[in-house]
């Protein structure tokens, strides 16, 4: 018997969804694909900048609407509801818009690549009243949640220190600054360490950093204006402490397509050990192995070597997507179509997420301890 049962909201059940997807990259296009298989989305509207990929796009899911207007598509009667799958510097003009309207909303990390940026959208959140969660995939991997539920349950008592340690291919960084126009701000833990900040956070359940250590290197590209790997220790309110270790050089030809993680959690009475770098399915060919989510990637790849289900988020396999954005995208329908309650990461703690990752970013760069929280204007001084 699961120690919680789900709670749901009745006032909103069945109440079908009208979904608008702005931004058709590799993961707006992932989350349209489950949208036209789910039940409750019963209009579905698409756009990007990129006309060639939102006819592509639209084509492929028999979208409803197609448009390189996000305002237009946002404005439609048919839309209660807006995923922003844009790149990381190009989340907050959708999302004002879309909360213009009322919109619910279902927001890519980071929130922004800005303190002021993240806070104005969490503020506008909570003004319009809308739900708003994000995604931080990683939540729904059934590893941790199972150690969510073991931690909550108390299994290991009171916990008093986490370490967690995130290596990144370098084809992600590559990709991330390639799109980026702000490169001081897109640093491996804003862009990704997020999502490894985020799990341990969550695990911590309400324990609130107090104060932040940092030490970045930039051998590799710190000529692109970004960090190789940032190196935290952050001290928590109740005496407790977290240390993150990020970095997103590991070499091209690495096993890894994307991310991999380990994280120690120590309480007072117990334990937790997880392994999460995919060693346990391995291949090996003559052939070039790409990361599996963009077409025609896997011809220019130097990999040899692939760590199977090192893509956390998932991939294609006999014709759909499979893995954790599946579980998240659909989870988040049922919260809309259902009201149900899910584990998404709300947009006020992905606004948290920024602001401890932007510390950390600053206390590498002073060189100095900062106490916690950070005034808005401490992080522009
Ligand atoms: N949840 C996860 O595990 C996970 C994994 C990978 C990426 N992400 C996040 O998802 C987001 C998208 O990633 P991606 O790899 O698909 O990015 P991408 O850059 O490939 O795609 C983004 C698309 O948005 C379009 N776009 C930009 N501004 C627009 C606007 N104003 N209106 C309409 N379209 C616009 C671009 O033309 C582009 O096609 C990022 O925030 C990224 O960090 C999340």
């Amino acid at each position: 018997m699961p120690a919680t049962l789900g709670k749901h909201d009745m006032a909103n059940q069945g109440q079908e969804i009208g979904l608008a997807v702005i931004g058709c990259g590799p993961i707006g296009r992932i989350r349209s694909e489950l949208a036209r298989d789910y039940p409750g989305v019963g209009w579905l509207g698409i756009c990007d900048i990129r006309e060639d990929l939102a006819t592509d796009l639209g084509q492929d899911t028999g979208a409803n609407f197609v448009t390189t207007d996000a305002a237009e598509l946002l404005a439609r009667p048919e839309v209660n509801a807006a995923i922003i799958a844009t790149q990381e510097t190009a989340h907050v003009v959708p999302v004002m818009h879309a909360l213009e309207h009322g919109h619910r909303l279902f927001i890519e990390k980071p929130l922004a690549v800005d303190v002021r940026d993240s806070e104005k959208i969490a503020q506008a959140i909570e003004a319009a009243g809308v739900d708003a969660v994000m995604g931080y995939t990683q939540r729904f991997r059934r590893r941790f949640l199972t150690v969510k539920e073991r931690l909550t349950t108390g299994q290991i008592g009171n916990v008093t220190s986490v370490s967690a340690r995130a290596m990144l291919n370098r084809k992600i960084a590559e990709m991330c600054l390639a799109r980026a126009n702000q490169h001081d701000t897109t640093t491996p833990v804003v862009i990704s360490g997020t999502h490894v900040l985020d799990m341990c956070l969550w695990l911590l359940d309400g324990k609130k950093p107090v104060a932040v250590y940092a030490h970045s290197t930039d051998h590799i590209f710190g000529s692109a204006g970004s960090k190789d790997a940032t190196f935290a220790i952050i001290e928590l309110d109740d005496g407790g402490m977290l240390s993150l270790n990020h970095s997103w050089v590991a070499p091209l030809v690495w096993p890894g397509a994307v991310y991999g993680m380990q994280i120690g959690i120590i309480g007072e009475q117990g334990v937790i050990d997880i392994e999460d770098m995919h060693r346990d399915v391995v291949l090996a060919s003559e052939l070039p192995q790409g990361a599996g989510y963009k077409k025609g990637e896997a011809d220019e790849a130097p990999r040899h070597v692939d760590f199977m289900g090192s893509i956390p988020f998932g991939e294609y396999a006999v014709g759909q997507f499979w893995g954790p954005v599946r579980e998240e995208t659909n989870a988040w329908f049922q919260r809309l179509y259902m009201g149900q309650d899910t584990p998404h990461t709300t947009a006020r703690e992905g606004h948290q997420n920024l602001l401890l990752c932007m510390a950390i970013d600053l206390s590498a760069k002073r060189g100095e301890k900062l106490a916690l929280p950070l005034e808005t204007d401490d992080f522009y001084r």
